[in-house]
């Protein structure tokens, strides 16, 4: 086989609720990921080493030295398999650059299942989600797609069932948020507030709403506990968010830890149309209609 492409969907966290600070300098969370219809496409090319290139327009936004967790993940791939392989990564990024949505940790699931397949490895799916968790605490809900909970890191996934289709908007922001300065931030205003941080626990009533496909109840238990974080280092991501529920948005959140905005839709109509106020109206300079849970890293 001389070249392969996965196709690999974008996430939003429906729930994202942060523990205290672990002392390996990550925290405890119960993250539900939901995979939704933005997709990056990663190409693998025979080659005699790893190399990657970015196209699209988030392209020069991206690194292509040893800082791009694509090439990670081709090289701890080839690491686990003993051999010294190469491949040429060619990505089509659509997914928001440090938005957070995930976009690099799908590149690097993306990298995983184009060369375990180039490299006709035929490592089984519970080994590709070991080497991910090893490079991300994402990367594993990128290889799963679909609806999961994420505790640990967020890398300890269980599926969940959902009951239908959620229809969204996704406005991302010029320039992006580092994600660990936006958990270092949540730290600074934790600490600030001297409040006890509770141990994370899941919604129940989220969940009945993704078990009934309820958009009414989803979009009013969505929940972010990097939020207020992401608003402080990006105020003007507050107005963003207000457009939308100005526009009927069901739940309007920031996107894990942002500064993509997330607007919750009734139906893929309403998400075309609350798109088209977000921009006609300035409130976000472009905005994406999306709809989930799609499958995650897929060979095409
Ligand atoms: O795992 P990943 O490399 O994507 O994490 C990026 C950064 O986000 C970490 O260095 C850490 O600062 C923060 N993080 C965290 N707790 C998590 C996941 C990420 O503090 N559960």
């Amino acid at each position: 086989m001389s070249s392969v492409t996965v196709r690999v969907p974008a996430k939003v966290n429906v729930q994202l609720s942060v523990g205290p600070l672990r002392e390996d300098g990550y925290h405890d969370l119960v993250n539900v990921f939901h995979a939704v219809s933005i997709f990056d496409e990663v190409v693998a090319k025979e080659s005699d080493s790893i190399t990657v290139q970015i196209n699209g327009k988030w392209a020069d936004q991206v690194p292509t030295d040893d800082n791009n967790l694509a090439i990670q993940a081709a090289r701890a791939l080839a690491k686990h398999a003993g051999r010294s392989y190469g491949a040429d990564l060619v990505i089509q990024k659509d997914i928001p650059v440090a938005g957070g949505m995930a976009g690099g940790s799908a590149d690097a699931a993306g990298a995983l299942v184009a060369c375990n397949e180039l490299w006709g490895l035929g490592l089984p799916p519970e080994d590709l989600m070991e080497i991910a968790g090893d490079l991300g605490s994402d990367v594993p809900f990128s290889l799963l797609g679909g609806t999961a909970v994420g505790t640990g890191r967020g890398e300890q996934l269980s599926e969940l069932p959902t009951g239908g289709t959620f229809h969204w908007v996704f406005a991302p922001a010029n320039g992006g948020l580092s994600t660990a300065s936006v958990y270092g931030e949540c730290d600074r205003l934790r600490e600030v507030s001297g409040a006890q941080v509770p141990w994370p626990q899941l919604n129940d009533s989220l969940m009945e709403a993704l078990g009934t496909g309820d958009a009414y109840a989803l979009g009013s238990n969505l929940s972010n506990d990097l939020q207020t974080a992401a608003l402080t280092l990006r105020p003007s991501l507050a107005s963003t968010l207000d457009a939308g529920r100005q526009h009927g948005a069901l739940g309007a959140i920031v996107s894990g830890s942002g500064p993509t905005c997330a607007f919750l839709a009734i139906d893929a109509t309403h998400a075309r149309d609350l798109a088209q106020s977000l921009t006609a109206t300035g409130a976000a300079h472009t905005a994406v209609a999306a709809h989930g849970p799609v499958h995650g890293a897929t060979l095409i």
